[in-house]
């Protein structure tokens, strides 16, 4: 018969075998909803703030749980093996740029370049944001994910009355499957649309999801992808 005591230090330590340190740079509204929730998964969490010493994101660290900490942006981008840029999307490839060399990390871009007109909400840029971010840190694994629903939808996908899907693009598909991984453990359904050059029409399903959701008469939703067996 196994040992318990063998056995649980075997379980201890496969756990943290594959427990990661996840950079989340920003503590706006989808830091807080995935800190959390990859915390709650038995990952590392740290945040990167322009004030990391601020009562909000002390509140955020203590909120996450015992292994969360906050830290600049770039002393929390060296640490991770996972880095999630919730960030200002008309921002990414300047932010990208000054958090040092992401060579080999994990990018998660949850980001929407938007810009307001007078007809709704338009993309704001001629390829993606993942595409900028790829180009900004050219040896990381950008995976565009989470760009396509609400922050609340995210930490409650059944406030959607059904499953909800993940598009995930980028250029490594080892990379897309650790971050599916993530979205299976928060109940939501990932689903790989290929390479980041599909990065822009992912973009492109935040647009027509923000302009029924927001300021019209339209039907709002959320995106369910079936796929065939
Ligand atoms: N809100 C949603 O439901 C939602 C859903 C899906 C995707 N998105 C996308 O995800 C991204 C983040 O959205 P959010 O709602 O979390 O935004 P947010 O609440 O405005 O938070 C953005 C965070 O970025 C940091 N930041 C702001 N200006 C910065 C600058 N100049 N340089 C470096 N860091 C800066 C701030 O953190 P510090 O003050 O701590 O530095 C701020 O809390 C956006 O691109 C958005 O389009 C949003």
């Amino acid at each position: 018969m196994l040992n318990p005591i063998l056995a649980a230090l075997f379980l201890a330590t496969l756990a943290s075998a594959q427990a990661d340190t996840i950079a989340i740079i920003g503590t706006g509204n989808v830091a807080r909803a995935l800190g959390p929730e990859f915390a709650a998964q038995g990952h590392e969490i740290v945040y990167g703030s322009r004030n990391p010493s601020t009562n909000a994101v002390r509140q955020l660290v203590e909120d996450t749980g015992d292994a969360a900490s906050a830290t600049t942006q770039i002393k929390a981008a060296s640490q991770a093996d996972i880095v999630v840029l919730a960030v200002p999307g008309m921002l990414v490839e300047e932010i990208t740029k000054s958090l040092g060399d992401l060579s080999g990390k994990i990018i998660i871009d949850p980001t929407n370049p938007l810009k307001k007109t007078s007809l709704g909400f338009e993309h704001a840029v001629t390829t993606s944001n993942a595409e900028i971010i790829q180009k900004a840190a050219p040896g990381a694994y950008v995976v565009k994910a989470f760009n396509t629903l609400n922050w609340k939808t995210m930490i409650d996908p059944d406030e959607s009355g059904g499953p909800v899907s993940i598009p995930l693009v980028g250029n490594s598909d080892s990379a897309k499957e650790t971050v599916a991984k993530l979205i299976d453990g928060m109940g939501l359904e990932a689903i790989d649309l290929g390479g980041i050059e599909n990065a822009h029409w992912v973009e492109g399903m935040l647009i027509l999801w923000i302009n029924n959701r927001y300021g019209s008469e339209r039907e709002s939703f959320d995106f369910h992808l079936r796929k065939n067996d």
